[in-house]
């Protein structure tokens, strides 16, 4: 049984919404303290309310693409009101369904800024021995099925994921040094605002079409909240720099 206790601390981005909603939920419900980044104020508000645990919450607004290299700053302002972080989970990202053709280079890098710049740079903070506790601190990071399995449109997407599941190889054994443990999640087709977001690709035909495909059926936020708390706990203290997939078994079959 996974439990936190209320001086561990951990960062939630895209917090706001979706699966990072859902695991900013089940960390406060554990016990755990967490700082909830989003954009939305309304939205982040919602989730205190929304929280049995509320008290377990801190609201932090932010837009993280805006200066991607004055992070460091706002993460030592953060360590300096919380103290030193226990985990971190970089659940915000974009979700961009363009053909190639109509792919500019301009839109492909801005997807990889906030989908693998920022997961990046965060990273890079957390890992600064002043920010995180050493032995016991986790990271884990959502990547995607779309970066094992092809499909169409979503190219750059695929690729931004794919960045992540290399990243956290290579990050695992340079911050095996520090004690901290990293690992990407790697969810299948979950019903969230993002999927909301492209109503026009996914219809009401298309998501069910998927609930027969998927072999125990189409996700909800809370599978993977499950699993990322399992991954941020002591219970998972020997597995680091692996891709988890949490799929309803779509990726293989
Ligand atoms: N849902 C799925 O089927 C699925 C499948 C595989 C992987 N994933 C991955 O899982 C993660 C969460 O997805 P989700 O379905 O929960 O999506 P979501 O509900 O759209 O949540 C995405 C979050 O990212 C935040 N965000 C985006 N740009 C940001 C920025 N510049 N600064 C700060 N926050 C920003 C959003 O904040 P705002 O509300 O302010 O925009 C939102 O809170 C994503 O990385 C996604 O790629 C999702």
């Amino acid at each position: 049984m996974v439990k936190f206790n209320n001086d561990d601390f951990f960062i939630v981005t895209g917090a706001n919404s979706g699966i990072g909603k859902s695991i900013a939920l089940k960390i406060s419900e554990l016990g755990g303290t967490v700082i909830a980044v989003g954009r939305n104020i309304e939205n982040l508000n919602k989730l205190k309310e929304d929280s049995n645990y509320g008290k377990n919450i801190h609201i932090e607004v932010k837009d993280l693409v805006e200066d991607v290299e004055s992070i460091d700053k706002w993460f030592t302002e953060l360590k300096n009101r919380f103290g030193k972080f226990r985990g971190m989970v970089l659940s915000a990202g974009l979700l961009d369904i363009i053909p190639i053709n109509a792919l500019s280079l301009k839109k492909a890098k801005s997807l990889f800024d906030i989908n693998y710049f920022v997961n990046l740079y965060m990273c890079k903070y957390f890992s600064d021995n002043r920010n995180n506790v050493g032995e016991g601190a986790s990271i884990v990071v959502l990547s995607s099925i779309a970066s094992i399995k092809g499909d169409v449109g979503i190219i750059n997407y695929s690729a931004s994921k794919g960045a992540i599941n290399s990243m956290v190889k290579s990050m695992a054994v340079e911050f095996s040094k520090k004690k901290i443990r990293v690992n990407s999640v790697l969810p299948g087709f979950v019903l969230t605002e993002m999927i909301d977001k492209w109503k026009n690709v996914y219809t009401d035909e298309y998501i069910e079409s998927m609930n027969t495909k998927y072999p125990l059926g189409i996700g909800k936020p809370e599978y993977i909240a499950d699993t990322v708390c399992f991954l941020l706990s002591d219970s998972a203290k020997w597995i680091t720099g692996q891709n988890i997939s949490v799929d309803g078994g779509a990726s293989i079959a």
